[in-house]
């Protein structure tokens, strides 16, 4: 049996500060887009032939390596959107645990703009199931740099298409709006499933 996905809506509906609906509106058809591959791929994965399994070249090969591309595409952005439309202003478990792992808000968003100035696709606060603790971890496409046994928590989104619209090069003005506009009441929702 193959699951789908039906994508998530988007709830921003305004320009946010320092972010504009335009430009939100556009990246969210990539995760729409995302989200049509993933299911095109687990399709094509169910019916697509086993036997002729090969690490150069082969159907399921090239298929299961896409799969991880557009499925890390999928729950990073559909977390990213979820997570942007509040006030910025860090309350809750998450902040209380930012503040017990990186020592202040303001190194957490020290760490975290200095891993976005030199990422190439992602930084992820991410939540470490084994060492039970909040890292940033940076990640250079959707599938290369995601950590074995840890859950996104805050992805922040660095591919250029996320800034360029409203910001050129300037990726740091892009992080700084990122942080403004942070809902923690989501995000302290979202860390409920996988913290204790
Ligand atoms: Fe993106």
């Amino acid at each position: 049996m193959t699951n789908l996905f039906v994508p998530n809506e988007l709830a921003i509906t305004r320009d946010l500060d320092g972010i504009s609906l335009k430009a939100i509106e556009e990246h969210f058809k990539l995760y729409e887009g995302y989200v049509k591959k993933t299911n095109e791929i687990r399709e094509k994965i169910a019916s697509a032939d086993k036997e002729s399994a090969n690490t150069t070249y082969s159907e399921i090969g090239e298929l299961k390596r896409q799969e991880s591309f557009a499925i890390d595409g999928m729950k990073l952005h559909a977390i990213y959107f979820g997570i942007l439309g509040g006030n910025g202003e860090p309350v809750g478990k998450v902040a209380d645990m930012i503040i017990r792992d990186f020592g202040s808000i303001e190194s957490w968003k020290e760490d975290m703009t200095a891993a976005g100035l030199s990422a190439r696709g992602w930084v992820i606060t991410s939540y470490d199931l084994d060492e039970k603790v909040l890292k940033n971890y940076s990640a250079d496409a959707h599938n290369v740099g995601i950590i074995a046994g840890t859950v996104p928590i805050i992805p922040l989104d660095v591919y250029e298409h996320a800034y360029y619209m409203d910001y050129g090069t300037n990726r740091k003005g892009y992080i700084e709006a990122f942080f403004r506009n942070l809902d923690w009441e989501k995000i302290n929702e979202l860390a409920e499933k996988y913290i204790d």
